[in-house]
């Protein structure tokens, strides 16, 4: 059975503040080539649209992690279930994420990639929850949109897997 969704923020909203958050990593990373980090699968979608506007020099790489815990509670213990390709010595580092949450995800994976010594790292994300921050400690560079406490689909996020590819950010309807 299909579920009811709610829409949150539209396609267009998306796109255009994609858009500008591009320029301003632009303006930032002037003169320097940005190593994008995609953090699978959920910053899929949200790396890609990033990227083709950005317009100074890319790399890309990916990298999948899990957090043990269950149903949509994050335990901060997390396992790397597909790392880099590449080293990132001396690259200027920028994590693109779905959303940050409680930011246990995100403390434990910044504390493994400074370990590999890149020129800087910076964290872009496409939503942002504050309310739901446990750890504290996790600033946020880039953020597309703050929304409140509920439990969000599509461009890249999925509730049981599902809902990735819808082209909006929606809420499920109970
Ligand atoms: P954190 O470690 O609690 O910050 O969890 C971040 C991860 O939890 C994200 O990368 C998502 O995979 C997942 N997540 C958190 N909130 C949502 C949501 O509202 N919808 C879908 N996935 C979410
Ligand atoms: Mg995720």
């Amino acid at each position: 059975m299909a579920d009811k969704i709610r829409v949150l923020l539209k396609e267009e909203e998306v796109n255009a503040r994609i858009s500008e958050i591009a320029a301003q990593v632009s303006r930032d990373y002037e003169g320097k080539c940005v190593h994008l980090i995609c953090i699978l699968k959920g910053g899929v979608f949200f790396t890609c649209e990033l990227a083709k506007r950005l317009t100074v020099p890319v790399t890309l790489d990916f990298m999948s992690v899990s957090s043990y815990g269950s149903g949509t509670v994050s335990s901060g213990v997390v396992k790397i279930i597909k790392d880099l390709d590449e080293p990132l010595e001396n690259k200027d580092v920028l994590i693109v994420e779905d959303i940050i949450d409680s930011g246990r995800t995100l403390a434990y994976l910044i504390e493994v990639l400074k370990q590999r010594n890149p020129a800087s790292i910076r964290l872009c994300t496409l939503l942002d929850k504050p309310e739901r921050r446990v750890k504290k400690q996790v600033k946020v560079d880039y953020t597309c949109f703050t929304i409140p406490d509920e439990f969000v689909v599509g461009y890249g996020l999925d509730y049981d897997q599902r809902y990735r590819n819808l082209p909006y950010i929606g809420v499920i309807e109970q």
